[in-house]
Order: structure tokens, then C-alpha cells, then sequence
């Protein structure tokens, strides 16, 4: 039995389809006093097989009720945990000797501490951002920080509203990680970069706490993708593949990789956040409240059981860098210059 049906006018009512059928099928069997319930039954697996498939990839794997990463981003209060990334906003500045006579981009600049900082250097700064509500915040604080001198963006780092080489540095503090498309983000950000200028990020890697804990949230709100139906053989494996996880920014082969040969002198360095954490469940407490991504998650999951299990997850993800009232937050720097 092969189900060819066109995912458009399946949208929003392949349930509907299937139980019309299903209830057409039973009716019948009924009618002619045949049990072809077992048959039934069949044609209703094999259709709902192709059905959930279809909506999976309509979606690009995802409940079209889930809340985009722009909406995410704002949930919660991201400035009462941006202020524990201070210290990375510095090292980045400082690694890439933003002076006066810079013109900086801090790419993804959610509340501004990266671009408040250059600008405290003396140079010309833009922040842009795809969530309108954290720039409302960046400028509050570059108003109480004295830096007004900054132009603020709602834009999306896949796409630079900027001419070709319009920065002499251009830099993004776990911002540009999020874009969903790495190859797209990375890109821009050369572009807009002036050849021999500057481009540095900071980036969560994979193996410590932060990547430990995102894998632990992805874990609880990536549906798992459904298997191709036997009946849809022309599926190609390359669309079975999920999107590419923002931590594997923080794996110096793959960032090495993206930026090929665009650029010289990469160079790497680490940092450690130290983040004062009175116990597991006050890190729960605060994040769960204060941390978009997280709310969005809780919101997505919605089930206490299931939420009580991300706890879980996510407190045995971080309780091995929590040490004497400090939690651990490891982070990587890539520097490199626009070749
Ligand atoms: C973890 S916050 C980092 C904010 C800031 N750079 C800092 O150091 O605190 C991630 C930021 O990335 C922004 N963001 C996510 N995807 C983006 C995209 N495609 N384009 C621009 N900004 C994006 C979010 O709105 C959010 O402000």
C-alpha cells in the first residue's frame, strides 16, 4: 500500500485524513460482516507513518507552536546572567586591541556587554541583534555606561544589513553561535570585516558544562525524526540530517574548518567563568526563571514528569564543575585575522 500525498494539503489535517479513512475502512468491514479490522489497522499505520514524517520535515524538525529562537532570547531577564560574562567581553577586547581608531561589530550583542566594552575603549561601535527586547536593554545599559556613542541593529547575523568590509573588527561573545546556520553567520561576518582586520567570538565548548547542559536541554526538546516510510523511497540522507548543534563552535577543528582559508594566524585560548552557585537547585532556580532557553524549553515540554527528568539532566550535567560554591563555566576565543 503506498500513501502519495502532497504534504501542502496534508498541513494541519493529515489526523483528519487518517481518521475519515479509518472510520470509511471499519465501517465497510462491518457492512460486509468481514473482519478486516487487521487490514485496516495496516493502511492506518502506513498512512500515519507518512503523515507524521511529512509534518516533521514541513516543520525542519520542529513543533511549529515552538517558539522561534528570536522570541527564546527574550524570555526571562538575560541580563542577570549576561553580567556573569563580563570578564569574556574584556578578553575578547582585549585579545583583539580594540583602540580608538576601530570600527567594531559585536555580532549577536544581546544586552551589550561586549560592544559597551569596546566602545569604553574609544572605539566606533555597532551592536546588532535579532531580538529587538535585548536591544531595548543594551541601550539601557550604554546609557548608564556612559558609551553613547553606539548604533544599535535589530538585525539577523545570517544577514548583514553592511557593505563589504565596512569593520575593522568584528566580534561576538556566544552570540553568532546561535544563528542557525553556521556557514551563513560566519560568512557575513567576513564579508563586513575589512581585509586585515580582525574577527573573534567566544564560544561554549562541547565538553564542559554549558555544552554539557545544552546537549542535556536538546536532548529533551529535539523530537526524535521519524523514519522514512518504506513508501517515500526517493529521501535523501541528507535531509535527514538535524541542524548542526551551536556548541560544535566550541571545537577548534570545526571552527577551523568554517573559517578555511578566508583567514590567517588563527589562534585559539581558553577561559574559565566563575560563577558563585550556592547548590544544584539554586543553579535550577536561576535559570530556569532568568534563561530564555531554558524557559522556552520548560514551555515546550510543558509535562512536570518530563520537566522534572530535564532537571535531572541537566543538574548531573552540571554538578561535576561545581566545586566549593563555584560553578565552572570553560569557554573558548578563536582570533583570527581576514585574510
Ligand atoms: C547568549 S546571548 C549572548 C548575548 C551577548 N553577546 C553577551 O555576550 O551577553 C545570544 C544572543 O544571540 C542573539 N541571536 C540569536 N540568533 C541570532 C541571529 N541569527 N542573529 C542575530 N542575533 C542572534 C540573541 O537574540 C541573543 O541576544
Amino acid at each position: 500500500m503506498s500513501a502519495s500525498f502532497s504534504t501542502t494539503s496534508l498541513k494541519g489535517s493529515g489526523v483528519d485524513i487518517i481518521e475519515v479513512y479509518l472510520t470509511f475502512v471499519i465501517s465497510l468491514s462491518c457492512v460486509f460482516e468481514n473482519n478486516h479490522f487487521g487490514f485496516a489497522c495496516k493502511v492506518y499505520q502506513t498512512i500515519k507513518e507518512r503523515v507524521d514524517f511529512d509534518l516533521y520535515y514541513m516543520n525542519d524538525g520542529f513543533d511549529s507552536s515552538i517558539p522561534q529562537p528570536k522570541n527564546a532570547w527574550s524570555l526571562g531577564s538575560y541580563n542577570e546572567i549576561a553580567i556573569f560574562f563580563l570578564p569574556v567581553s574584556a578578553h575578547l577586547v582585549k585579545l583583539c586591541n580594540v583602540s580608538s581608531d576601530d570600527r567594531v561589530l559585536d555580532v549577536a550583542c544581546g544586552t551589550g556587554n561586549t560592544a559597551i566594552t569596546a566602545s569604553r575603549k574609544g572605539a566606533k561601535v555597532t551592536g546588532i541583534d535579532i531580538t529587538p527586547q535585548m536591544l531595548t536593554q543594551a541601550k539601557a545599559e550604554a546609557t548608564l555606561a556612559e558609551a553613547d556613542g553606539i548604533k544599535w541593529v535589530e538585525g539577523d547575523a545570517e544577514d548583514l544589513p553592511f557593505e563589504d568590509g565596512s569593520f575593522d573588527v568584528v566580534l561576538s561573545s556566544f552570540g553568532h553561535m546561535f544563528a542557525p546556520q553556521p556557514k551563513a553567520a560566519i560568512r557575513e561576518m567576513l564579508r563586513v570585516t575589512e581585509p586585515g582586520g580582525r574577527i573573534a567570538f567566544a564560544t561554549w565548548p562541547p565538553e564542559h558544562a554549558n555544552g554539557r547542559m545544552f546537549e542535556a536541554m536538546a536532548k529533551h526538546i529535539s523530537p526524535t525524526p521519524p523514519t522514512p516510510p518504506s513508501t517515500l523511497s526517493s529521501f535523501s540522507s541528507h535531509n535527514n540530517r538535524p541542524p548542526p548543534s551551536p556548541m560544535q563552535w566550541g571545537n577548534p577543528e570545526v571552527v577551523k574548518k568554517r573559517l578555511g582559508s578566508d583567514v590567517i594566524n588563527i589562534h585559539f585560548e581558553r577561559g574559565v567563568i566563575k560563577k558563585p552557585v550556592l547548590s544544584p537547585n539554586h543553579y535550577w532556580e536561576t535559570s530556569s526563571t532568568k534563561g530564555g532557553a531554558l524557559i522556552q524549553a520548560i514551555q515546550t515540554i510543558k509535562d512536570p514528569q518530563k520537566i522534572e527528568s530535564l532537571r535531572n539532566d541537566i543538574l548531573q550535567a552540571i554538578i561535576p564543575y561545581l566545586c566549593e560554591n563555584i560553578l565552572r563555566l570553560d569557554y573558548l576565543i578563536t582570533v583570527a585575522t581576514k585574510a
